[in-house]
């Protein structure tokens, strides 16, 4: 599959530009200019249709995508920690706290060889890129030179990403073999990863961007805090950091800083507009507001949340309120790194909110949250317009202005997981059979930028 830089793209999809619709796209022309943004979007209804067809045929520059399959805005992946990713699938039989120390920074500190960050980073990428994730906010660790080698790599791979070089410096949580020594070592660290992707002779279009990483206030200083949100605001830059996650985190703010993580965040200049805080489940009525006024965003991930949460994301409640929100994997604290997963889960956590989970209560008891479940079009809304809207890039619709990130769905890849039956799935059903369905091999072409970045020949 070609480029389709400079061509008029013939397909049909879905697209989900406000939350609750799903817009089904029958043969539209999508036109992507050189610089791989999309100039328009013709419609068959539309008067210059015929006219745009017939001159795309004529001067060779259609693109016809194979007769049944399906065009998707590629996923936006708000939440990952890049060097997890070894570890996923396993050790998830403690709380976060006793994960972070048990399992996870013992892995983190491994990527100081740099061997085994390029192995597993590269891997990471690819396997992600082949899930139809165009892009990703990854945390990196502490190490410079694995954190710029993780940006190579997606600048290499044409995947549109975010990069933060981990900031953790508090002595009583950071084990001394995986902390930053210093406030100074931890800014020089971050300042230095922004200037190695800004610079970066072939990221040109600045499809990898930098971001500001406090890991989560347990683990930063109050000084270290301060630094960063200065220097976010000093190199107009992404925040990502994790926010009111679990009881136990929650309440380690509160006790530490006499107020919710959000106030605590903001006052360290840290809640921006783009800034994406992970899981939000504790998040209170003023914490949304606060989020809403700052432009910031919640990276909503709701299986990380089954395991370390104790508790459901009020996902519709923080919608209500106008908050931005988009799904994450959060590799490896969620075990699936598809965003399938994350809409199927987002869907399914948000129905068991509307029920309630105790089968000894009666209905009426039982269910505390009318009105709380999502479907499908909100789940993948969420993994799209959504997650564009959470960072402020113009991605994740067909419409001019946007970005071509894209995904082809081929329900009849052998091997996926896809079964359609055409006289079943009309309107929008089509769609629900994918998000609920589709797997790997049924994604046999990404996009970015309208550069092919993997393929699957039929
Ligand atoms: N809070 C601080 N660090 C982490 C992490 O690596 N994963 C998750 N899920 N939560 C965190
Ligand atoms: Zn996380």
């Amino acid at each position: 599959m070609e480029s389709v830089r400079n061509r008029t793209v013939l397909a049909s999809g879905f697209h989900a530009p406000a939350l609750g619709e799903a817009e089904r796209l029958d043969d539209i022309l999508i036109r992507v200019g050189r610089d791989g943004v999309i100039a328009d979007v013709v419609r068959p209804g539309d008067g210059p249709y015929a006219a745009a067809l017939e001159g795309a045929r004529e001067d060779g520059t259609l693109v016809d995508l194979p007769n049944g399959t399906f065009i998707l805005p590629g996923f936006v992946d708000l939440h990952i920690h890049a060097p997890q990713y070894p570890q996923l699938g396993n050790a998830l039989d403690v709380p976060l706290e006793v994960w972070l120390q048990k399992y996870t920074f013992p892995i983190e500190a491994r990527y100081a060889d740099t061997a085994f960050a390029r192995r597993a980073y590269a891997l990471l990428v690819d396997d992600l890129i082949g899930c139809g994730t165009t892009t990703a906010v990854y945390y990196g660790t502490i190490h410079d030179e694995a954190n710029r080698l993780l940006a190579d790599i997606c600048i290499e791979k044409g995947q549109r990403a975010l990069i933060g070089k981990v900031a953790m410096d508090e002595p009583s949580n950071c084990p001394d073999y995986y902390r930053d020594k210093s406030v100074a070592e931890a800014v020089a660290g971050t300042s230095g990863l922004i200037e190695h992707i800004r610079n970066h002779p072939d990221n040109r279009e600045k499809r990898v961007l930098p971001v500001v990483t406090p890991r989560f206030i347990p683990s930063c200083t109050d000084d270290l805090l301060s630094e960063l949100g200065s220097l976010a605001a000093a190199h107009d830059c992404h925040v990502q950091t994790h926010c009111s996650e679990s009881d136990w985190e929650h309440a380690f703010v509160r006790e530490r800083h006499a107020m919710s993580d959000t106030e605590s965040l903001d006052r360290f200049g840290l809640l921006r507009a783009g800034s994406v805080l992970a899981h939000g489940v504790f998040l209170s009525a003023s914490d949304m507001e606060r989020i809403r006024l700052r432009e910031a965003a919640v990276a909503h991930c709701p299986l990380s949340n089954a395991y370390f949460g104790g508790a459901v994301f009020p996902l519709r409640a923080a919608l209500a309120k106008g908050v931005r929100v988009g799904l994450g994997t959060d590799i490896s604290g969620g075990p699936a790194p598809a965003m399938f997963d994350a809409m199927r889960d987002a869907v399914m956590a948000s129905r068991m909110l509307e029920s309630g989970v105790d089968p000894a209560a009666a209905p009426v008891e039982r269910s505390k949250n009318a009105g709380a479940r999502i479907d499908f079009r909100e789940a993948f809304h969420l993994a799209t317009a959504g997650g564009g809207a959470a960072l402020g890039l113009p991605i994740g619709v067909f419409a001019p202005g946007y970005h071509f990130d894209a995904v082809l769905i081929d329900p009849s890849a052998p091997l996926g997981m896809l079964r359609l039956w055409p006289d079943l799935h009309e309107g929008d059903q089509a769609l629900q059979k994918i998000v609920y369905t589709a797997s790997r091999p049924n994604i046999t072409g990404v996009w970015v930028g309208g550069e092919t970045i993997s393929q699957i020949q039929p």
